[in-house]
């Protein structure tokens, strides 16, 4: 039980008809939208830990609090393993998920490549739908840009990558990369995507990749779900 108050608590029952929940969040996750009252004992765990510096390395020093997140990342990745082929992570900026992953899944002895595919200068303005202009998600990827928050120096994103040799940076946009890139993923992710894409690269880039290159796929996106 999380309630901090008798259930006869007249504030607790106040708040509820509210349409309110009071919970004790000390001892408990609550981080990045996210709230349980599960055991996070993951946070704890050496592999983990180890990992998710490795995230705030790439980040330069910042910590985003999404820890659950990244043990979620780090869940698909490992469960990747078992099927076949390279890895892709659409949406690098600084690196953090996917260094988390090149450390925790020891990619240095994993025989496969990872490709890091990102314009490394933010969102692109232009493939933003009606839909998400009017719900301000424009304005806020352009408020986020003028802040300074995606990495664009590509110097730093080469040098953290540098630990992995197959770990590929790929710079440039989706979907227009994927018919300028020569290597086999991105062959069968332009085949799979080539009647989805349209105006919605990150729908169409994940459901690709769920059609062609794997069982597993993490997204991190809120702007859609997938199908
Ligand atoms: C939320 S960030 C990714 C965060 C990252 N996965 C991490 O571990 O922290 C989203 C990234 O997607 C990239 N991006 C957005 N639209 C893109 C597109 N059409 N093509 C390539 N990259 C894109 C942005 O430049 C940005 O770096």
């Amino acid at each position: 039980m999380v309630a901090t108050v008798p259930v006869n608590n007249p504030i607790k029952t106040l708040a509820a008809r509210l349409g309110v929940g009071i919970f004790k969040i000390r001892g408990r996750y609550a981080q990045d939208g996210l709230f349980t009252v599960h055991s996070d004992l993951f946070r704890s765990d050496p592999a983990f830990r180890a990992a998710y510096e490795r995230g705030i390395q790439a980040s330069h020093g910042v910590d985003p609090a999404f820890e659950w997140r990244v043990h979620i990342a780090l869940w698909a990745a490992r469960t990747a393993l078992r099927v076949d082929g390279d890895f892709v992570e659409c949406g690098v900026n600084a690196g953090f998920i996917s260094s988390a992953i090149l450390e925790k899944l020891r990619w240095n002895t994993v025989g496969r490549r990872f490709y890091l595919i990102d314009t490394f200068a933010g969102p692109v303005l232009t493939q933003y739908s009606d839909r998400e202009v009017r719900s301000g998600r424009l304005t806020l990827a352009r408020q986020t840009l003028e802040a300074g928050a995606y990495v664009t120096d590509m110097d730093r994103i080469r040098a953290n990558f540098a630990p992995w040799p197959n770990a590929i940076v790929v710079q440039g946009a989706i979907p227009e990369i994927l018919a300028r890139t020569d290597f086999d993923p991105m062959r069968a992710l332009q085949r799979a995507a080539a009647g989805k894409l349209a105006k919605q690269p990150n729908l169409g880039g994940a459901a690709a990749l769920c059609d062609s290159l794997s069982d597993v796929i993490s997204t991190r996106n809120t702007r859609f779900s997938l199908p």
